[in-house]
């Protein structure tokens, strides 16, 4: 059974409130000096809960925003608003964020019944994405549903990224048949950032599948967190051949 491990950032309070149903989290991104708000409600599942990975993701983009040359420098073009698309997106903390962050136009997209609270946590920011020239929707994108991938559109994103979302294995097939379609089924460029802490052995299989259709490459470590022997790796994903 996966369970969620609780964010060790320092830069996590989760001391505002804090009840059975619902918890609100405040994030700081420290490079615009901005505090984004985040509602979990642990009771529903594990897609209304904020995952470890989330936070190492949004502290790079932080960092970048912050410094001239980050590993996300050469994936990250500043010459026009970037597009942007999450999966499974869960709280949505990821993908506001990087609205925030970088002023780019994100889509966050999870199952249907995840909807609601992202769209909440989406309007819980909108005075911060707006200051920072972000822009947020929110669609349902079950992976591997053609249908809905033609819904979200394959030609428009420059980044997609996703945190924690290799676990169960019957979603590693239908998660890899999503990155193809958005990375390998048009002629933009777009780039997958990952962020993903191994729990199981078992997701070697993920990853053997991912780099016979993509260039995969870690671009980013952190630490191991209390009691594990691994912390959160930042994975890039490309076009084999490509040459972001
Ligand atoms: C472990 S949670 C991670 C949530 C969030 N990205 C984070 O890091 O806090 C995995 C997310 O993937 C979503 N998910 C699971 N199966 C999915 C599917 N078949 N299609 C789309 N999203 C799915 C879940 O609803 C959940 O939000």
């Amino acid at each position: 059974m996966l369970q969620p491990t609780p964010p060790s950032e320092e830069t996590i309070d989760e001391h505002q409130e804090n009840h059975a149903e619902e918890r609100q989290q405040s994030y700081h991104l420290h490079s615009i000096n901005s505090t984004i708000a985040i509602r979990q409600l642990p009771s529903q599942g594990l897609s209304f809960q904020l995952w470890p990975a989330a936070s190492t993701l949004v502290s790079l983009l932080d960092n970048h925003r912050g410094r001239q040359t980050t590993a996300l420098s050469s994936l990250l073009p500043t010459e026009r608003r970037l597009r942007l698309l999450e999966l499974g997106s869960g709280t949505g903390l990821v993908g506001i964020a990087a609205a925030a962050l970088l002023g780019a136009r994100v889509t966050l997209t999870d199952l249907p019944h995840v909807l609601p609270n992202l769209q909440f946590n989406a309007n819980a920011n909108a005075g911060i994405l707006e200051l920072h020239g972000g822009e947020i929707e929110v669609a349902a994108l079950p992976w591997g549903d053609v249908q809905q991938m033609e819904v979200v559109g394959r030609d428009q994103y420059d980044v997609i990224v996703g945190s924690d979302v290799v676990y169960h294995d019957h979603l590693y097939e239908p998660l890899l048949e999503t990155l193809r379609f958005f990375l390998l089924g048009n002629e933009k460029k777009s780039v997958f950032l990952m962020a993903h802490l191994k729990r199981w052995k078992k997701e070697s299989a993920f990853f053997k599948k991912a780099k016979k259709l993509f260039d995969v490459e870690i671009i980013h470590s952190d630490s191991p967190i209390d009691g594990s022997r691994v912390g959160v790796a930042v994975y890039k994903f490309v076009r084999r051949g490509g040459d972001k």
